[in-house]
């Protein structure tokens, strides 16, 4: 079966992470499929919704490490047809309403990919984290912009600093979710709220969202270009190397030299 499973019914798309052994993390063959799932939604007149969820006990555990340390070299500006770019820049200009639902880890793009939905609902069982400093890497998806802006400077520089995961109490005070519910219920509640959308008239979702959303888009691709080229540069330095080595054998990294 796909690692991302789409299902498209009564007007919603459902995209969902169906990777539960390696804990949800995303290839990039599974970035390609959400991609293009995303640029059907918004092509396509039928799709009204489209709602991003995961398993109960787990919701991405982010970029697949494995795919981080065989990443090619690149100089400068990422390549925009990487299935990675073609998804950020899916979700951060996507037209019509996105719903998401979280259970159990969102960790780094797990969360940043949070920051581009309209709506966010929260099993209670949610812990969020972008521990890109961790990895040796930076943040992505125009976090370093749109964090701030969501949780103030200092709430958003510890979670961006330490890489401690927040759970879902701490994520709905700041704004990143509008409510959270028994994790049982959670995809269950955010489709109710995706039907809902799903009911409203599509022209008046459309230009409300871009009225919302519209005159930030410029500032956020180019501030995911800006992430990019940093990020690209850093995965191939000692931190990241070190870093993923660790994960690979199980370990602790040790940064002392570095
Ligand atoms: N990339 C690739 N494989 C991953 C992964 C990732 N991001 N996260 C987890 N996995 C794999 C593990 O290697 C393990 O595979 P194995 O069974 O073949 O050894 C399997 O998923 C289970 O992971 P495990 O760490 O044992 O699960 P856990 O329940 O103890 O912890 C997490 C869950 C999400 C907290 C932990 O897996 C984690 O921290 N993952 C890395 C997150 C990360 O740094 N992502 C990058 C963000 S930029």
């Amino acid at each position: 079966m796909s690692d991302i499973l789409v299902h498209t019914e009564a007007g919603v798309m459902t995209l969902t992470f169906n990777r539960v052994g390696k804990k949800n993390s995303i290839t990039a063959a599974m970035y390609g499929t959400m991609a293009d799932g995303l640029a059907q939604a918004a092509a396509d007149p039928a799709v009204r919704v489209v709602l991003i969820q995961g398993d109960v006990t787990i919701f991405t555990a982010g970029n697949d490490i494995s795919d981080f340390r065989n990443a090619p070299k690149s100089e400068g500006q990422p390549d925009p047809d990487r299935p990675v770019w073609r998804f950020l820049r899916g979700i951060a200009t996507f037209p019509k309403p996105l719903v998401a639902a979280v259970c159990g880890p969102a960790v780094g793009v797990g969360t940043t990919l949070l920051l581009h939905c309209d709506l966010v609902y929260a099993g209670d069982n949610a812990a969020f984290s972008v521990p890109f400093v961790n990895l040796g890497l930076v943040p992505e998806a125009a976090s370093s912009l749109l964090m701030p802006r969501m949780f103030g400077m200092h709430r958003a520089s510890e979670a961006l600093l330490t890489g401690d995961p927040f759970m879902a109490e701490a994520a709905l005070e700041v704004g990143l979710v509008n409510r959270v519910v028994p994790p049982a219920e959670c995809n269950a509640f955010a489709r109710q709220q995706a039907l809902k959308l799903a009911a409203k008239p599509l022209s008046a979702l459309v230009e409300t969202k871009r009225l919302l959303k519209g005159a930030q888009h410029a500032a956020v691709v180019a501030r995911m270009q800006e992430e990019g080229a940093v990020f690209g540069r850093m995965l191939h330095e000692p931190a990241a190397r070190e870093a993923f080595a660790a994960f690979a054998e199980k370990r602790k990294p040790d940064f002392s030299k570095i």
